[in-house]
């Protein structure tokens, strides 16, 4: 048979045989780590109108002076568009970097602007520094519980997270000596220690002033980096402020944010490092979004040079107090017998440990069928811990909207508890147990 002149049809670009793997056949190794978070697959159910959701940290921005804000933007535009829309410096806009430091001088931090590197938000520094310092299987170590996003990038590049327990009064410095100790034993040394020492997130305590020279000489001693993650520090309910740890040793990476304090939406936030990782993170992050936003670091700017940010703060502050003072409230009055917590001194979160035998994210569901939401403690951890916690956000909802998803919350755990006497059986699933842990499980306990 007479071959066709007739050359093939062209395939579209990327189908080339049958046998083409699929494209999540062609995942790096690395994106195995990437899960989605439990607080994220949470938001869409949580955000419905009839759920009270304790379980996001959104910052309530009801106080901040809008129409200020949009005069002052209009006139960004006008004045200063061609700067403003144009990319700009990778390291973040000059100004604003100095305006940053007068910041920082607040929690005690004496630093120079060439030494800040403005990011997209707090957590693409927090990623970046990962990146810089992190190969696969390094360890970090953290406070248990930490940060959910924090967590999500120790896992995007493969890091192994060793949880440091927290009292009260934060970070057990004797806790934090025995895993270094246990960890030296093998051969291994951590890259840094990853540490939220003010209104943590999820445990709402603070890490007492005693305890910071004491933390960072641990570090020192065994040639561990630490990073500082200190996005709620201003946000104190007694007025005060705390020592940056940076503030006592300036080898300490600092992060920093204005999300809570100003705008989440904007996506400001930044790092302090010392000079010999500077130009290291601007190629990161260079590489990364090429520059952050002029945009919104120039409205940060305006708005700091401009507005009273120091009362502002402090409107945010009371009225995240009168919420913490709701949440409380209620928790006294609804919560079943066998329930702790803590009494944070600033910030969103409050930690709550529920009854022997009921399982945190087992439960959940059963929550949220009974419109209220929290984040559950597993989230929190790196290794399965947490079960028996769970943590809940006063930041957002209005004090009745708190104190009516305690009273729903309330009724859930009596329903576990009920089903525990009935039938003698935990609401665990069947995973088996949670893995042991050294050390104070929850910090400040506090029962009704
Ligand atoms: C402890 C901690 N670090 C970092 C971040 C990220 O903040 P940003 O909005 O600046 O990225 C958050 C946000 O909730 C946080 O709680």
């Amino acid at each position: 048979m007479p071959q066709s002149d007739t050359p093939p049809s062209p395939r579209p670009f990327g189908i080339h045989t049958a046998a083409a793997a699929a494209p999540t056949e062609r995942f790096a190794a690395r994106t195995a780590g990437m899960t989605a978070s439990e607080i994220r697959a949470l938001f869409a159910v949580a955000s419905r109108p009839e759920v009270v959701s304790l379980a996001g940290g959104m910052p309530n921005l009801a106080a901040l002076p809008l129409g200020a804000l949009a005069a002052e933007v209009s006139d960004l535009v006008q004045r200063e568009g061609e700067v403003a829309l144009q990319y700009g410096s990778a390291q973040g806009v000059p100004a604003l970097r100095e305006q940053i430091c007068d910041v920082m001088a607040l929690e005690g931090i004496r630093a120079d602007p060439d030494d800040v590197v403005v990011t997209v938000g707090s957590q693409m520094a927090l990623d970046l520094v990962t990146r810089i310092f992190c190969d696969p299987g390094d360890v970090v170590l953290a406070e248990g519980p930490s940060y959910v996003g924090a967590l999500g990038s120790f896992a995007a590049y493969q890091a192994r997270v060793v949880h440091i327990a927290m009292d009260e009064h934060g970070l057990v410095p004797d806790l934090l000596r025995d895993a270094l100790r246990t960890l030296a034993a093998q051969g291994i040394t951590p890259k840094f220690l990853y540490t939220i020492p003010n209104f943590h997130n999820p445990a709402g305590v603070t890490l007492a002033v005693e305890r910071r020279a004491e933390v960072l000489e641990i570090c020192a001693t065994h040639g561990v980096g630490v990073v500082e993650d200190n996005p709620y520090g201003l946000l104190g309910f007694s007025g005060r402020t705390y020592p940056a740890l940076r503030s006592l040793d300036s080898s300490v990476v600092y992060l920093g944010s204005f999300s809570k304090t100003f705008a989440s939406g904007l996506r400001v936030g930044w790092a302090l490092v010392p000079p010999a990782v500077r130009d290291r993170l601007v190629l990161a992050a260079e590489s990364a979004t090429l520059c952050p936003p002029s945009f919104t670091q120039m409205l940060v700017s305006r708005y700091l040079a401009g507005h009273d940010w120091h009362s502002q703060i402090k409107t945010f502050a009371e009225a995240y107090r009168d919420r913490r003072d709701a949440l409380l409230d209620a928790l006294e009055t609804y919560l079943p017998e066998g329930c702790t917590w803590n009494v944070p001194d600033g910030g969103f979160y409050v930690w709550l440990t529920v009854p022997e035998g009921v399982d945190t994210k087992a439960m959940l569901p059963r929550a949220v069928t009974a419109r209220v939401a929290y984040a559950s403690g597993t989230g929190f951890y790196a290794d399965g811990f947490g079960s028996r916690q769970l943590r809940l956000s006063y930041c957002y909802p209005t004090p009745e909207r708190i104190t009516e998803g305690v009273r729903r919350l309330a009724g859930v755990l009596e329903a576990e508890l009920d089903v525990m006497r009935t039938f003698g059986t935990p609401t665990r699933p069947a995973l088996g147990p949670a893995p042991a842990r050294n050390g104070p499980q929850t910090p400040g306990p506090h029962t009704p």
